[in-house]
Parts: C-alpha cells; sequence; structure tokens
C-alpha cells in the first residue's frame, strides 16, 4: 500500500504534473484536494502536451481512478469542457472519474467577482488567476456556498437553488460594476445541463478514499498551487483562498496522517511566481528573461509571463518543513545548462540582519535580499541523460548542493517535459 502526497515546495508550476503522472504509472488512484481550476498542470506524453486545470494528472493512465475530492472548488462549466476536450484527445474519464457531493461550486459570477475584485485592487492586485476562486472558498467559509451534492436535485429544484444564489450575487455586481454584471438565465440553463452530465460522478469521495487505503491500494495525493501560496504560510495577501500544504491535502480528501507513506515536494532548479507578491530571489534584466525563454516560463492557465528567479533554499526549506517533506523531485535541471554560474539564496538580509528563517508576514518577506552561495554552471546538456551518474560534475554538485542547503534529499531529477526525461537520483550521483 502506498499513499504519496505530491505538492508543490515553491510558489506554484514547479512541474507537479510530470512528476504525478510519472508516479501514477503504478497508482490506483490520483486525486486533486484543493484549489481549482487555477491550477494549471502540464502532461506531456510521446510528444503530445495536455493541460490540466481541475482533472487530476494520473488521467492519462487508463487504469487510474480519478477523484476530485471534498476541498475542491469546481466550476461545473469548465468541468464539463474539460472532461470533453481530454475524451476527443483519447483519454476516456467518465467511468473512473468521482467527484466529491462536498466540493463547493464556482458560478460563472465567481469568475466575474473575482475580476471585479481585481479591478478594486488597482495597482495592488494580487494577480490571481481570475477563475473565481477566492469568492468560491469565501462563500463557502460564509456558508452561502453551493455544495456539488446540490446538483443531484432534479432540474427545476437545481434552477431554483441557483436562482437564488445568483440573484444575491448580481444585486452586488450590478452595484459595483455594471458593465460586468452577467445575464442569469443563460448561466443558469449551462449549469443545470452541466448537471446533467456530472450527476453520475458524483459520489462520496471520502468513503471511497478510505476504501481504498484499507484495501492496501497505491493512491497519489496531487497538490495543487504550491506552499507559498498556502492561505495561511504564505505571504498574505498575495496568496491563493487554499491550504497548499501537506495538511491541507490531507483535509481536502479527508484521509489522516498515519495513512501517508511519503510526500514528495516538487521544486524547480530555478525559482518562479505568477501574480504579484515577495520574491526575494527574482532576477531582474537579461538572466531572469533568459530563463523565461529557456523555460517556457508562461502560465498554463493564464499565458501570463513567469517571474524569474534563483533557487530560494530558505523559501524551500521552510515549505518541506510546514508539510514534513521525506523527499524532493527537483525539476527543469536542463534549464540550467549552458548557465556560467548558478546561484542559490541560503539567507536573507532584512533590516541588517540576518535571516535563515522564511517570515511570515510579506512586509518583512518584501525587505528581505537574498544572500546567494555561488555554484559552477555546466555547458554539456543534461536532456538526454537518463541516469544520475550521466549528469555533468557541476549539476551532480549543484543537486547535491540544494539537498544540503534544503536538508531534505532528492529522489526524482527532470531533464525535461516528457516523462522519459526522469531519472533517479540517489547516493550515486553524488
Ligand atoms: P505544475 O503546475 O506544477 O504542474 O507545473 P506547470 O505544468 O504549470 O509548469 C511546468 C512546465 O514545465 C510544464 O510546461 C512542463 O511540461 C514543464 N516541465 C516539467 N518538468 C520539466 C523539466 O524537467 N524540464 C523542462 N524543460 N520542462 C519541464
Ligand atoms: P499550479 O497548480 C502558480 C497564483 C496566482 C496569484 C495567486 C492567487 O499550476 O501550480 P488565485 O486565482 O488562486 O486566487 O490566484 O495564486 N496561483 C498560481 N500560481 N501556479 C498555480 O497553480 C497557481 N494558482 C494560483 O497567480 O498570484
Ligand atoms: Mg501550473
Amino acid at each position: 500500500m502506498s499513499c504519496r502526497i505530491v505538492l508543490g515546495a515553491q510558489w506554484g508550476d514547479e512541474g507537479k504534473g510530470k512528476v504525478v503522472d510519472y508516479l501514477s504509472a503504478d497508482a490506483d488512484a490520483v486525486v486533486r484536494c484543493q484549489g481549482g481550476a487555477n491550477a494549471g498542470h502540464t502532461v506531456v506524453v510521446s510528444g503530445r502536451k495536455l493541460a490540466l486545470h481541475l482533472v487530476p494528472s494520473g488521467a492519462l493512465h487508463p487504469h487510474c481512478e480519478i477523484i476530485l475530492a471534498n476541498g475542491m472548488v469546481v466550476d461545473p462549466l469548465a468541468l464539463v469542457d474539460e472532461i470533453e476536450a481530454l475524451e476527443r484527445a483519447g483519454v476516456e474519464l467518465r467511468s473512473r472519474l468521482r467527484l466529491s457531493t462536498a466540493a463547493h461550486t464556482v458560478l460563472p459570477c465567481h469568475r466575474i467577482q473575482d475580476q471585479v475584485e481585481e479591478r478594486r485592487r488597482g495597482n495592488g492586485g494580487i494577480g490571481t488567476t481570475g477563475r473565481g476562486i477566492g469568492p468560491a472558498y469565501a462563500d463557502k467559509a460564509a456558508r452561502t456556498g453551493i455544495p456539488l451534492g446540490w446538483f443531484q436535485r432534479d432540474d427545476a429544484n437545481l434552477r431554483a437553488t441557483l436562482r437564488v444564489a445568483i440573484q444575491h450575487k448580481l444585486e452586488w455586481l450590478r452595484a459595483l460594476a455594471p458593465d460586468l454584471a452577467p445575464e442569469m438565465d443563460g448561466d443558469i440553463e449551462r449549469l443545470v445541463a452541466a448537471a446533467a452530465v456530472l450527476r453520475p460522478l458524483l459520489c462520496d469521495t471520502t468513503q471511497r478514499l478510505h476504501a481504498l487505503v484499507d484495501a492496501n491500494k497505491h493512491v497519489v495525493l496531487e497538490g495543487a498551487q504550491g506552499a507559498l501560496l498556502d492561505l495561511d504560510h504564505g505571504s498574505y495577501p498575495y496568496v491563493t483562498s487554499s491550504s497548499c500544504t501537506a495538511a491541507g491535502v490531507l483535509s481536502g480528501c479527508g484521509l489522516a496522517p498515519r495513512d501517508v507513506t511519503s510526500v514528495i515536494g516538487v521544486v524547480k532548479a530555478y525559482a518562479t511566481r505568477v501574480g504579484n507578491g515577495p520574491f526575494p530571489s527574482e532576477i531582474a534584466g537579461a538572466d531572469g528573461e533568459r530563463l523565461r525563454q529557456i523555460g517556457h516560463e508562461f502560465g498554463a492557465t493564464t499565458g501570463r509571463p513567469r517571474r524569474c528567479g534563483w533557487f530560494d533554499a530558505v523559501a524551500v526549506r521552510h515549505a518541506a518543513r510546514i508539510s514534513g517533506c521525506s523527499e524532493l523531485a527537483l525539476t527543469k535541471l536542463d534549464v540550467l545548462d549552458g548557465f556560467d554560474r548558478v546561484l542559490i539564496a541560503d539567507a536573507y538580509l532584512c533590516h541588517g540582519e540576518l535571516l535563515r528563517h522564511f517570515p511570515s508576514d510579506s512586509e518583512t518577506l518584501a525587505a528581505c535580499k537574498p544572500r546567494y552561495v555561488e555554484a559552477a554552471g555546466w555547458s554539456t546538456p543534461t536532456t538526454n541523460c537518463r541516469r544520475a551518474s550521466d549528469l555533468p560534475a557541476a549539476a551532480r554538485r549543484y543537486v547535491a548542493r540544494i539537498e544540503d542547503l534544503v536538508g531534505v534529499p532528492v529522489r526524482l531529477l527532470s531533464v525535461g517535459p516528457e516523462r522519459e526525461a526522469t531519472l533517479h537520483w540517489g547516493d550515486s550521483g553524488r
């Protein structure tokens, strides 16, 4: 039996999709536990690239059961589109996809509310993905949300339920942003049509997961976003609205800490952040642009250019500590091929003080300047390496340095977007 948590240990987009796809080869079930269609997980198999937003990244393995658990916020229209797009690409889903009745609904008006709130923040905007995530979680917490289980009601009943919820939002939207307020009847009919597709998939996913774990099956819990975007532990307010740590993943699916056999923190060999908020190791200028171009650092959900920086061991240590990462999966090492030197932040300087920990408030973090250690670069390409011993010596030293500074062993190393471009790193790599 195994129950592995795979989560982002930076600011999202670490390559979780690739790692989950790789690890799902022997999984019985792959589960999304939090977040919604703000996630964009890219999987590349046999030259074919698929971007997943709500469906877990194990979906490309036809034997895997696919579960969207309680802690998610699900946009029914986006989910139906995603199921249909995957099916057009030859990925059959409906017979193996289970959707929690306790997950919450992202309504079209939540998306608009997200945009309106961003517009009102002006220059202080968070830079959300505009997918309605914050407003849907806010309604859930205020007990004014719509659990997906209510989509099991008959059409007339569902129409009435949606009308009450949408009417309430529209009053607010019409007052604040009359230009953006949607037309209600069209939205309700689209949601009722989506209900027909989703009803057969709805069930109690917690019971299902308990049954799988009790039957000693292999389960992968796929975190979305990254620990540094966590609502409680990230740089508030420049965070997402869910818990992206191991604890958040567990509370989102109803499994317990003792069920977990490993926690895999996925990290890029450098750092990126999309959206606003402090980012101490951000690189201004040519090196940052070079990483963006070579690493294709443009958002899978919004297409926005990602901000790029050097590997920040202070931030990753923090992320690994709050989630109890037992191992790291280090991705995109190939993107650093050809750099003369590579930097790693090992501490921060803040108001004349040396900080070795990640500060809990974003104003302190914004005042932090990284202290870098320098590592030699390598010119030999790594992307065709399939064993740790094939890597150039300087690349091996870089990986070992990251392990030492973070204090967690690297087990998987990724040197390209394809499934095959994955190697196992152990003591042999050092
Ligand atoms: P996620 O949100 O954590 O799943 O990450 P994204 O899919 O948003 O972004 C990661 C991007 O890097 C995707 O385009 C992947 O195909 C790509 N990728 C993943 N691993 C590697 C790697 O080792 N090397 C390179 N060059 N690209 C990778
Ligand atoms: P994956 O799963 C990177 C960021 C947004 C914004 C902040 C809040 O692909 O790693 P939200 O729409 O959630 O209210 O936006 O969080 N963000 C992500 N950044 N990867 C993600 O997901 C993200 N999901 C949200 O850019 O800064
Ligand atoms: Mg992503």
